[in-house]
């Protein structure tokens, strides 16, 4: 396999309005950012993803974009954008924007135009369809709820959202676009990105002739997903992008892809695939409700293990893909994969461990690395998000209780991750002098930096580590390449795999205990040194395997152990 810049790097994304706020208006922005550079480089950080930082109404927060050329005034200007990525590049580290390029935003200047003239060159960008019998060309639903068609007014047309009707899809058909969109793409990458996070970008392929479905909810329509299941030749857009834009720089992509079709893994990231990785949601899928949040499931820890294996040994031979435990659009991992007695400092540790030594890139989603929770709100008003506003309400009609709605917020808005960082414990958490766009998690004044920063053992503390000992050079070779192989699979609540490297040499074992009850494992090897524990002294930790030539474990312990010998 041909090494990659990016094949060892550790990644985090950053939510800019929540991260820091510089200048007290309540909302994160560049300047805070920069601010904060030497504190990701000291956590080991290398690429920083954005999300989007463009000129926006917000709808979506910043998913909306209506300038793809201009950055957000509420985060600051493009002087700032330029000296953070100057600012980057001098510790060595690479900046991914968010690209967003299913939809833009109404506001967009091309929608605007299309508007005004729907029978113009600009309608063409986006999807002006007729509609039939006086009604909508098909019965699809929005990614966040309600009809996918809006009409055009003064038009029989009506015009295609796939999220919300604020955020129109543009028509990849159509090349004058798709040039558009890569003019756009290669004038950023010219100011020196390390690539981009690619938004949602399944949805680019449409099934022009618009075909309806049988209903899958009371409201009579069908999520537009099936659509995308349904139609091919999304890979013929990903090459054509690939090859216009960054290829030339050798840039890292990172593609957001739900519903990919089976066996196109290669496709999408084997040595010459679309992009240079994508993220593994498989346990996320996990929770999904079959009508939605008020019918997710939780997280079972035998199904949850499985399927990341399964993730991870399909990639094997393939590519990389990016290992996260959250993202902004997910509850926070401590508050979904861990069990009740094990929403600790420990548990977070060992979820941190078992994460972050996979095959694949890390990507830490801001306050991961200090194990900020889900938070709980006493009303719907008290959320912001677009989707979090719509799954209420689903609840709702449903038969739930308002209490019961609110239950499945608190397990899965997108607003859980959405609340700014927790920094310090001073109002609002350090983030803002001035009231917070969205309000801080009260638990600030127990999870926070500053605390975490003076303490060994904090979570914070434990990251480094965690990072550092993936980063080392005597280990590097075997976290990034080294194989994955599977280990107490039979063992209840056991999380356990080798790394294994014909390159180093070295079989690496790490295991964690999500149980209750302390248990001893046997060991597939004799034992050479514990590279890290979440629980004990690194020595400590292997004087006790040594005596009783077994690895015992407490609930909630992680361990990493380097084993004697090479691969058997
Ligand atoms: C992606 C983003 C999400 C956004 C959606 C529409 O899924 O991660 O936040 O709402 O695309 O752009």
């Amino acid at each position: 396999m041909q090494k990659k810049w990016w094949h060892d790097k550790v990644a985090y994304q950053i939510y800019p309005k929540s991260f820091m706020d510089s200048n007290g208006d309540g909302i994160g922005d560049l300047r805070g950012i920069i601010s904060k550079l030497d504190y990701l480089k000291e956590l080991g950080i290398d690429i920083i993803w954005l999300s989007p930082i463009y000129k926006s109404p917000f709808v979506d927060q910043g998913y909306d974009i209506s300038d793809y050329y201009q950055i957000a005034e509420e985060f600051g200007t493009m002087e700032e954008f330029d000296e953070l990525l100057a600012e980057a590049k001098k510790r060595d580290m690479y900046i991914l924007m968010d690209l967003v390029v299913n939809h833009c935003s109404s506001q967009h200047e091309y929608f605007q135009k299309a508007l005004s003239d729907p029978d113009g060159e600009y309608a063409d960008y986006f999807y002006f369809v007729k509609g039939k019998d006086g009604r909508e060309p098909s019965n699809y639903r929005s990614y966040f709820g309600g009809k996918a068609w809006e009409p055009v007014p003064g038009t029989d047309k009506y015009y295609l959202h796939m999220f919300a009707k604020e955020q129109p899809d543009l028509n990849w058909e159509n090349p004058a676009l798709r040039r558009k969109v890569y003019d756009m793409m290669n004038w950023w990458l010219k100011k020196g990105l390390g690539g981009f996070r690619i938004d949602a970008i399944i949805n680019i392929k449409k099934d022009i002739n618009f075909p309806s479905f049988p209903p899958d909810g009371p409201d009579g329509l069908v999520s537009c997903v099936k659509m995308v299941e349904e139609v091919n030749g999304v890979g013929e857009f990903l090459e054509e992008m690939k090859h216009e834009t960054f290829e030339k720089f050798d840039a890292f992509t990172v593609g957001e892809v739900f519903n990919m079709k089976e066996d196109e893994l290669r496709e999408f990231i084997g040595e010459d695939g679309h992009f240079s990785s994508m993220f593994d949601f498989s346990a996320h899928e996990l929770t999904y409700g079959e009508h939605g949040w008020y019918d997710a499931k939780p997280v079972e820890f035998r199904r949850w293990r499985e399927i990341l294996f399964a993730s991870q040994k399909e990639m094997e031979g393939i590519g990389f893909k990016a290992n996260i435990i959250e993202n902004h659009d997910e509850p926070r991992g401590a508050s979904r994969y861990l069990p009740e007695y094990a929403r600790n400092e420990a548990g977070k540790k060992m979820l941190a461990t078992t994460s972050i030594l996979l095959r694949g890139i890390p990507f830490i989603y801001q306050g991961q690395e200090i194990g900020m929770t889900n938070c709980k709100r006493d009303d719907i008003s008290e959320y912001d998000d677009i989707s979090t506003k719509d799954q209420y309400q689903v609840a709702i009609e449903a038969g739930c209780t308002k209490d019961e709605a609110l239950r499945a917020c608190y397990e899965n808005s997108r607003d859980n991750a959405r609340t700014p960082m927790q920094w310090s414990g001073e109002e609002n958490a350090g983030f803002t002098g001035g009231r917070p766009w969205l309000s801080v998690n009260p638990n600030y004044t127990e999870i926070n930096v500053l605390e975490q920063e003076s303490r060994e053992d904090s979570v914070l503390s434990y990251y480094k580590k965690l990072i550092a000992l993936r980063k080392a050079p005597e280990y590097k070779e075997t976290f990034t390449y080294g194989s994955f192989q599977p280990i107490y699979e039979e063992t209840e609540n056991i999380f356990g795999f080798l790394r294994v490297s014909k390159e180093s040499g070295q079989r690496i074992l790490t295991a964690a205990n999500f149980g209750k009850e302390a248990c001893t494992l046997s060991l597939p090897g004799t034992a050479k040194k514990v590279l890290l524990s979440n629980m004990k002294k690194e020595s400590e930790a292997e004087a006790e395997i040594r005596t009783l030539g077994r690895l015992p474990l407490e609930s909630c312990e992680a361990i990493v152990l380097l084993l004697e010998g090479g691969e058997e």
